[in-house]
């Protein structure tokens, strides 16, 4: 028998509050590319959460998930043979993936699973991927035996746990003072993104960033996925939702952006406390 559309076929827990979940889904399998992601609801009333497609395989598709609120909190309590309410996607606009050369590919915390299937694609393409990837402590390096097809692999970590000691964007400076690259994607948390940027801009390399910005309705009507772009002393609004969400990181207003990121946190907050209640 056909599994049912939205089924949850595999669930695995990567450390404390990050699981990776496989998905049934025919459409959103076929025609997912590099850095494009999904809308997830839990019930039919539920928060819309935007999640990264983090691989494909057949007619499945891989999100990994990271309990951070009320919303995501209910998805990971979920298990094998449970039934997502509804999954819209593949959305926002594809990695623009083809041969640059050489290529560092970060990712920091949840970010690693966000920048799986690009290095694989930018691989695929003939491209040197040399990859860094790190988290807090050993314990949260999620994935970190996926990554074999890369040329280079740098792990690290905040407490020195696992590979070198220090933040990706510590690594990332070093390799930059010692090697060119022709493109860089660093995808994280907010901060992450935003001193990676500052880095890159430095070594006048462009830099991809994926921006986690707030979603309502996703499909750019609604304004609440809306950023500056500040480029050539103009400032443009973007919507991560269509024009996203991956945006040159040299050129983002990153005061405005991660302001945003907290403007209803007292109201999520209150929704956290009350579900767990
Ligand atoms: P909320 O109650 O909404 O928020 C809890 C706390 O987290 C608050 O303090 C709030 O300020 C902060 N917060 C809320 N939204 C975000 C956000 N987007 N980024 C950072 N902090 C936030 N998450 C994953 O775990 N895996 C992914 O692959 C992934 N991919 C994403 C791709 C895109 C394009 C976007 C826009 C977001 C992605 N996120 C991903 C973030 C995820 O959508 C949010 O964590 C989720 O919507 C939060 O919902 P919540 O109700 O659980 O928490
Ligand atoms: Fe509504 Fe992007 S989420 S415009």
């Amino acid at each position: 028998m056909e599994n049912p559309i939205n089924e949850i076929v595999e669930k695995k827990r990567l450390c404390k509050g990050v699981y990776e979940f496989w998905i049934n889904n025919e459409f959103v399998a076929k025609h997912a590319k590099p850095g494009q992601f999904v809308i997830v609801r839990n019930t039919e009333k539920g928060e819309r959460i935007p999640l990264t497609i983090a691989d494909v395989s057949g007619k499945q598709f891989r999100i990994v998930v990271k309990a951070i609120g009320k919303s995501t909190l209910e998805l990971c309590m979920k298990n094998k043979g449970d039934v997502l309410h509804d999954v819209v996607g593949p959305l926002g606009k594809p990695s623009e993936i083809k041969y640059y050369g050489n290529t560092l590919i970060i990712g920091g915390g949840i970010g690693i699973a966000a920048i799986f299937p690009i290095a694989k694609a930018l691989k695929s393409f003939n491209n040197r991927v040399n990859v860094i990837i790190g988290a807090k402590t050993v314990d949260e390096l999620i994935l970190k035996d996926e990554f074999t097809f890369a040329d280079d692999l740098t792990t690290c970590t905040d407490d020195g746990s696992y590979g070198k000691k220090g933040s990706v964007v510590d690594v990332m400076k070093d390799k930059l003072r010692s090697e060119k690259f022709d493109v860089i994607w660093a995808i994280g948390p907010a901060v992450m993104m935003k001193y990676a940027s500052l880095v890159a801009k430095e070594f006048d390399t462009p830099v991809w960033v994926s921006l986690n910005s707030i979603m309502i309705d996703g499909t750019g009507m609604c304004g609440g996925c809306r950023t500056v772009i500040k480029k050539d002393g103009e400032s443009e609004i973007q919507y991560v939702c269509v024009d996203g969400p991956e945006f040159d990181g040299r050129y983002v207003d990153w005061e405005s952006f991660i302001k945003r990121l907290s403007q209803y946190r007292e109201q999520e907050t209150l929704a956290l406390e009350s579900f767990i209640k």
